[in-house]
């Protein structure tokens, strides 16, 4: 059985995960907006991670006999002033959530609820890679400037693509 405070605390980490898938596609349109397919193609990748994050909350919380409760999901920023500044608000972004994930895992020790622990350890592993991949952008971006060097970066974002757990997580052909 899950506590009431850790409950309560996933479920709030399972509506940060869909928030975020949420961000990333609405950054996927700004990109589709200026035809830069690459960088389309790695936000809406982006954005089906988030929402494979959020399906393994969902699983995990069902799992553990708590009771999943949805809630409103805030609009995200629609607008940025570049591509540069979309991939420094991801990394501001994610280190928000890592600091989340961070907490939740305080929780889970403090309650000594091992098996939460246990699960958000998968979460503390993927923010390192999170953060390192928009980092990864950032560096590119910025050595290659505008014009040429931009098209350069949106074709090798193109390459980006989901594995099958990740897409299947949702319609619940794979286990998340
Ligand atoms: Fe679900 Fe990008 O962290």
């Amino acid at each position: 059985m899950l506590s009431p405070k850790i409950e309560e605390a996933l479920n709030a980490q399972l509506n940060a995960e869909t928030y975020s898938g949420y961000l990333y596609l609405a950054m996927a349109a700004y990109f589709e907006n200026m035809n830069l397919t690459g960088f389309t193609q790695w936000m809406k990748c982006q954005a089906r991670e988030e929402f494979f994050h959020a399906s393994k909350f969902y699983k995990f919380i069902i799992e553990r006999g708590g009771r999943v409760r949805l809630r409103a999901i805030d609009a995200p920023q629609v607008e940025w002033e570049s591509p540069l500044a979309v991939f420094e608000a991801t990394l501001v972004h994610e280190r928000q959530v890592t600091s989340l994930i961070h907490n939740l895992v305080n929780l889970a020790k403090a309650e000594t609820d091992h098996a939460s622990d246990i699960f958000l350890q998968w979460f503390v592993t993927e923010q390192v890679e999170e953060e390192a991949s928009a980092d990864q952008v950032i560096q590119k971006l910025k050595l290659a400037g505008p014009g040429a060097g931009l098209f350069m970066i949106d074709q090798e974002l193109a390459q980006r693509t989901n594995t099958p757990l990740v897409t299947g997580a949702l319609m619940g052909t794979a286990a998340a």
